[in-house]
């Protein structure tokens, strides 16, 4: 195979869903289909990751949970996939924000009952602001959900992307009878009674005799075929670029718990995502098909994975080249030159070492302590991506020591974390006595820093709640942003220094956008490179 069609076959992209959407079990039967697991039930403990905060505990004897799930690769028809894992429950964190800079495209799952959910919300958000390709999955058609032409207007309405469905489902719930291939002409036909068993059945389109034969109810199919037209009327055409430039989103029906719909999806989304694709760099766009040499960036970090060592793990997403075992790179932050000696790759429940991987490859790379999330690593001549966004925390904490003399460790155990990515550190602006304020996405990044300061720092500390829910960094002409720095409260600055204002609501956020509309509130640190 050659270098061109190693990087063209491969597929990177994240699940994104509110939980009990039905991630895990589509993951799994993505999985089986490409053989890369026997068995359903084997991605990670499903009933673990409810009880993720006892889990977290765990974690340090066991270490398996959201690790082991970090990434998973499987070969399908020629094309090498990666999905990452998202993290979500009571471990949803930074980091899967994070995840989602590594993907080249985001399969969006969701439950057709419940429609669009929060977390599904800010996870769109997130690839929104990257602008890569979004594939809408909606799940568990064997129940009774929504009507599809109101979760389609959901979408639009709570998301901002308009919508193309792909295939069209019959009936739903007790009456679902399958689901039609808009592009294919293929039926697809829902067996309850043994819903593996799935008939495709080629028809000359949706008036097809051959589909009254199949569903055999006339009033469901009448219905269906209203729907399509109208759909055919008043729908977005199809529209290959605009779904390329994440504006529109092509529609999958199915049931992922009896695979239904799932291999429809997963062959379209194979032909319709893109390979892996080009990244801003300090030395300009760095596209994987014509820049043969290695690189890649840093996008998360875990620490103690395996208990029996202190060394911590470092993703990294290769962005072009090819990665052989063994070879030195650049760390560019560093100026100093690594040898990537160890490197794994995960995959369900096993950990292997690899000894090639191409660009969309995920790998990770046992540390010491020489790599932050964001780091380039580069063959050759060096350059860097884009510095990595901080989002903003929705939780935050006065953190404080509870032994002065311990004072050293713990700065040294914040800074450790804080590169880690696993909380973000602010301190108070202009205050007689500076004061130190952690934030965090999820509240169980809380008990993971004074667990690990405790037991990795022997420090103990004391955290207390603050009421705030949002972070915005501020920017804007320098006399606006001097007036905004005397008057406006709760004003803290990040690890670089910049200026953020910590809000405890919508209202008052509301209320300084409205009184300094020549000021900028971002959501994300990522605004002084656009
Ligand atoms: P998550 O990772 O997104 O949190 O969701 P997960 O796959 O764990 O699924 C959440 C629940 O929804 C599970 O039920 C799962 O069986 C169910 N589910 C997933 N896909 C479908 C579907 O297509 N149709 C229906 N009807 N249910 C679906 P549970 O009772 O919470 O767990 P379990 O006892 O089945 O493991």
């Amino acid at each position: 195979m050659t270098y061109e069609q190693a990087v063209k076959s491969r597929r990177t992209f994240a699940i994104i869903s509110h939980p009990d959407a039905g991630k895990t079990t589509l993951t799994e039967k993505l999985l089986l289909f490409g053989g890369a697991i026997r068995e359903a039930g084997t991605v990670k403990g499903r009933k673990n990751s409810k009880h993720a905060m006892s889990d977290w505990m765990e974690i340090e004897k066991q270490r398996g949970i959201s690790v082991t799930s970090s990434v998973l690769e499987f070969l399908y028809d020629g094309y090498h996939v990666n999905i990452l894992d998202t993290p979500g429950h009571e471990d949803f964190s930074e980091d899967t924000y994070r995840t989602l800079t590594a993907a080249d495209s985001a399969a969006m799952l969701i439950d057709a009952a419940k429609g669009v959910e929060a977390q599904t919300k800010k996870l769109f958000k997130v690839c929104k602001m990257r602008g890569i390709p979004i594939f809408t999955f909606m799940n568990k058609l064997d129940r009774q959900g929504r009507d599809p032409f109101e979760l389609m207007e959901e979408l639009e309405d709570l998301l901002g992307i308009r919508s193309y469905p792909m295939g069209w489902p019959i009936g739903m719930g007790q009456s679902f009878s399958g689901v039609y291939d808009r592009h294919e002409k293929k039926l697809e036909l829902y067996n309850p009674k043994n819903p593996k068993a799935i008939d495709v059945i080629q028809l000359t389109g949706p008036d097809d005799p051959k589909l009254d034969e199949a569903i055999g109810d006339s009033a469901l199919v009448a219905q269906f075929r209203e729907e399509l037209e109208l759909l055919d009327v008043a729908g977005d055409p199809f529209d290959a670029s605009l779904i390329a430039k994440g504006e529109l989103t092509p529609i999958f029906f199915g049931s992922a718990i009896s695979s239904f719909g799932v291999q429809t999806f997963l062959e379209h989304f194979l032909k319709l995502s893109p390979s892996p694709t080009p990244r801003e760099s300090t030395g300009g766009l760095i596209d994987p098909l014509n820049h043969q040499s290695f690189s890649g960036f840093i996008f998360k970090i875990q620490a103690n994975m395996n208990p029996a060592h202190r060394d911590r793990i470092a993703f990294l997403r290769i962005t072009s080249g090819k990665f052989e075992r063994g070879m030195a790179v650049k760390h560019v932050r560093l100026g100093k030159q690594l040898k990537l000696a160890q490197p794994t790759q995960f995959l369900a429940q096993s950990r292997s070492i690899v000894d090639e991987a191409y660009a969309g490859d995920i790998i990770g790379l046992f540390d010491p302590g020489n790599l932050r999330i964001g780091d380039t690593l580069v063959e050759g001549s060096g350059f860097e991506f884009d510095e990595m966004p901080h989002f903003s925390p929705e939780h935050f904490s006065a953190i404080t020591v509870k032994e002065a003399l311990k004072h050293k460790s713990f700065e040294k155990g914040l800074q450790q974390l804080t590169e880690e990515g696993a909380i973000q550190l602010f301190k108070t602006y202009n205050r007689f006595t500076e004061q130190q304020i952690v934030g965090v996405v999820g509240v169980l990044q809380f008990e993971v820093l004074e667990y690990r300061l405790k037991h990795e720092y022997h420090v103990d500390i004391q955290l207390e709640r603050l009421s705030f829910s949002f972070a915005r960094w501020v920017d804007g002409p320098e006399d606006e942003l001097e007036t905004f720095k005397r008057v406006q409260r709760n004003l803290v600055t990040d690890r670089d220094g910049r200026l953020v204002v910590l809000f405890e609501n919508e209202f008052q956020m509301r209320t300084a956008t409205d009184k300094y509309p020549d000021l900028q509130f971002y959501e994300n640190s990522f605004y002084r490179k656009k």
